[in-house]
């Protein structure tokens, strides 16, 4: 694919992409499926999924849609089962799904929609990698992919609960890549800033998308591509000797 470099050692890798019918993940799986990775591309919209899956397949690639609600344990113990049975065992896991940043005034923040939120972005995280790190550390081989946010590593507009989840997932990717780097499982993570996805171009009216766009060094908003080549490059064999690191995707927005 156009600007997207190219790493040999992902031809035929199995790649589970969560959060992959649409947004970053769509894209994501797109980019892997272009290195000649097998994908699994989970979402809970079962006509997205779909669309996502032949648009790689029209492209060459293979890629099955799978349905499954990460916030639910049961659904990612079906969903890891059929990534078994149609696939094989797991090489790469990108556990993207989640997004729940509009913003709220913290003191207008429920308990209900706390616990939705850190649900959505950060316990799926959890259910996710326990469903598929026993796998991968039996092989001992596999890399994982957490997707925190710009609003996990600095104050912002997004809601409380979402800034804390995305807070939690740095440290999550942290504490996951000390216990299996015995068995050459590698867990790192992606913090974007704001990438011009779907929803943002929905949500967003174009002069605020400028004046965003001005707060970044780079001078513009993310792409979808810009988190998928860094996701790239973290699951190949480049990155051999990274693990633990969170990769802030920000046109150079970064506080620490
Ligand atoms: N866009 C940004 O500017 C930005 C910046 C920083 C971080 N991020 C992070 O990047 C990730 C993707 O964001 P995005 O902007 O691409 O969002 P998006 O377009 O809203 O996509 C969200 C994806 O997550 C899936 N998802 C959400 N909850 C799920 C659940 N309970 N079970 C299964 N799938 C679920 C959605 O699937 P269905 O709709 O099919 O259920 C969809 O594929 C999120 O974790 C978000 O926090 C985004």
């Amino acid at each position: 694919m156009d600007g997207v470099t190219s790493y040999p050692d992902l031809a035929d890798k199995v790649v589970v992409v969560t959060g992959g019918s649409r947004g970053i993940g769509a894209r994501t799986a797109q980019s892997f499926a272009d290195q000649g990775a097998r994908l699994a591309v989970v979402g809970r919209d079962r006509q997205a999924l779909d669309s996502v899956a032949s648009a790689i397949a029209d492209r060459g690639g293979t890629a099955i849609p799978i349905a499954a609600d990460v916030t639910d344990a049961a659904s990612i113990a079906a969903l890891a089962d059929q990534v078994a049975e149609h696939l094989g065992p797991v090489d790469v896991l990108a556990a993207f799904a989640g997004g729940q940043g509009y913003p709220a005034r913290s003191v207008q923040l429920t308990e209900q929609r706390w616990r939705e939120v850190i649900d959505s972005d950060l316990t799926s995280v959890f259910l996710t990698i326990q469903a598929f790190l026993p796998g991968m550390v039996e092989r001992r081989r596999g890399t994982i992919l957490t997707m925190s946010s710009a609003a996990g590593r600095q104050p912002s507009q997004a809601n409380l609960a979402y800034g804390v989840a995305n807070a939690g997932l740095v440290m999550l990717t942290r504490h996951l890549a000390v216990e299996p780097g015995p068995h050459r499982i590698r867990v790192n993570c992606l913090a974007p800033s704001t990438i011009r996805t779907e929803k943002v171009e929905q949500n967003m009216p174009t002069e605020v998308q400028e004046q965003v766009a001005a707060m970044h060094p780079l001078g513009r908003l993310g792409t979808t591509t810009d988190v998928a080549s860094a996701a790239l490059f973290l699951a190949s064999d480049a990155a051999s000797w990274l693990t633990g690191l969170t990769i802030d995707v920000a046109g150079g927005r970064i506080t620490n």
